[in-house]
C-alpha cells in the first residue's frame, strides 16, 4: 500500500512539477431583496491561468508551446468582447526558463493588446528555474514584477491590492513563487502586508484574493501524501487561511497552478481553481459577482483541434506524464474531475 501512495504521490509531484503547468455570462440568482448599494458589488470579471508564454522554439506536447501566444491571443479579444471589469492572470504567465527575457518580452507584448484592466501574479514559472530547465540569461522574478508594474506589481514586490473605482470590491494580488522551486508560500513581509492591508480594509468592501498555489488541497489524493500536499498546496496555507477568515468581507481566493478545475468552501471562503489554457482542458474562467452570490464558468479556448490536441499529448504514451502515470483514467479524471460551472452563494 505504502508502494501505491508513494507511486501515486510521484505521478503527481511530477504532473504538478510539470504543470508549474462562449457563453453568455453565468448570471447569479437575483437577490431576494434588491438594496440600494448592490450595484457596487456587481463585477464581471475574468481568470486566464497558466498560459506559459515561450518564443515558439518546441513542439507542442501536453503543453501546446508551439501555441502558446496565439492561445493567449485569441483568449484575450474573446474576453474584451465581453467587456468584463477586470481581467486576472493566475500566474505562470510565462516561463523563466531557458531563455526568461525573450518569453517575457513576449509576454508584455501579447497582454499589451489586451484593452480591459488586466492584473498579474507570479507563478512558479516566472521565476528563474535551476537543473537541466536552467535559465541561461539574466531573468529573475524582478524582472517580471518590473515589467508588469502598473498591472498589480508596482515594480518592486509581486503583490498587491487593487480597489475596483466605483465598487465595494477590492482585489488582492499575492506572490506565492520563489525562486528555483515549484513549491509556493507567503513570506514574512508579504504575511505582514497582508495582515496589515485587510485590517484597513473597509468592511464593507468584498475582498477577493487571486494566487498561483492554492490555499486548500481540492483533490483528495493530495491529502493522503506529505509530498504531493508540498507541491499542490502553499506551504504556509493554513496560516494564510486563518488570516483570511479573521475578516468577513473575504468572500474567494481564486488561484491557478494545478492546471485543473476546482471547488471547495472553507470557513465561509470560496475557493476556486482555475485551469490553464494552454494544457487539456484549455479553458479560461468567467466569473460574475453579486451582492449575494459569486458565480463561474469554465470557457473553452476557440480552437477545439488544439484541445484535442492537448489531450493527445497529455496522454501519449511517450510523453513525460503517461510514462509516469500508465493510467489514462487517473490522469484525465486529475485534470477534468472538477466543477465546469457554479452559483455560490456568500453566506457568510
Ligand atoms: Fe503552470
Amino acid at each position: 500500500m505504502a508502494g501505491v501512495r508513494s507511486t501515486r504521490a510521484a505521478i503527481l509531484a511530477a504532473l504538478f512539477a510539470a504543470f508549474g503547468c462562449a457563453a453568455p455570462h453565468p448570471r447569479p440568482r437575483p437577490s431576494a431583496q434588491a438594496h440600494p448599494s448592490d450595484g457596487a458589488y456587481e463585477l464581471s470579471f475574468f481568470n486566464v491561468s497558466d498560459p506559459h508564454i515561450i518564443v515558439p522554439t518546441e513542439k507542442n506536447g501536453w503543453r501546446l508551446t508551439r501555441d502558446s501566444v496565439p492561445i493567449l491571443k485569441d483568449t484575450l479579444a474573446r474576453i474584451s468582447a465581453e467587456k468584463p471589469d477586470l481581467v486576472l492572470l493566475s500566474g505562470d504567465i510565462a516561463e523563466g526558463k531557458f531563455e526568461g527575457m525573450s518569453n517575457l518580452a513576449l509576454a508584455v507584448q501579447t497582454l499589451s493588446a489586451e484593452d480591459r484592466p488586466w492584473y498579474v501574479v507570479p507563478g512558479n514559472h516566472d521565476n528563474r528555474y535551476a537543473g537541466s530547465d536552467a535559465t541561461l540569461d539574466g531573468y529573475a522574478k524582478d524582472e517580471f514584477i518590473r515589467a508588469f508594474k502598473g498591472h498589480g506589481p508596482d515594480g518592486t514586490v509581486g503583490y498587491w491590492r487593487h480597489d475596483v473605482p466605483r465598487k465595494k470590491v477590492t482585489i488582492l494580488g499575492l506572490d506565492t513563487s520563489h525562486e528555483g522551486t515549484s513549491e509556493g508560500w507567503i513570506d514574512d513581509s508579504q504575511k505582514a502586508w497582508l495582515k496589515r492591508t485587510l485590517d484597513e480594509i473597509d468592511p464593507s468592501r468584498y475582498v477577493i484574493l487571486v494566487m498561483h498555489h492554492p490555499l486548500v488541497i481540492f483533490d483528495e489524493n493530495a491529502l493522503r501524501d506529505d509530498r504531493l500536499s508540498r507541491v499542490w498546496l502553499a506551504r504556509n496555507a493554513d496560516e494564510i487561511r486563518m488570516i483570511l477568515e479573521k475578516h468577513r468581507n473575504v468572500k474567494a481566493a481564486i488561484s491557478g497552478h494545478m492546471h485543473a478545475r476546482g471547488h471547495r468552501l472553507v470557513n465561509g471562503i470560496h475557493y476556486v481553481a482555475t485551469p490553464s489554457i494552454n494544457t487539456w482542458p484549455c479553458e479560461f474562467t468567467r466569473f460574475s459577482l453579486t451582492r449575494d452570490r459569486l458565480a463561474y464558468e469554465q470557457v473553452d479556448i476557440t480552437d477545439a483541434g488544439k484541445i484535442d490536441e492537448a489531450k493527445r499529448g497529455l496522454l501519449e504514451p511517450e510523453s513525460d506524464l503517461m510514462k509516469i502515470v500508465a493510467d489514462t483514467s487517473t490522469l484525465v479524471g486529475l485534470m477534468s474531475s472538477g466543477p465546469v460551472r457554479e452559483d455560490l452563494p456568500l453566506g457568510r
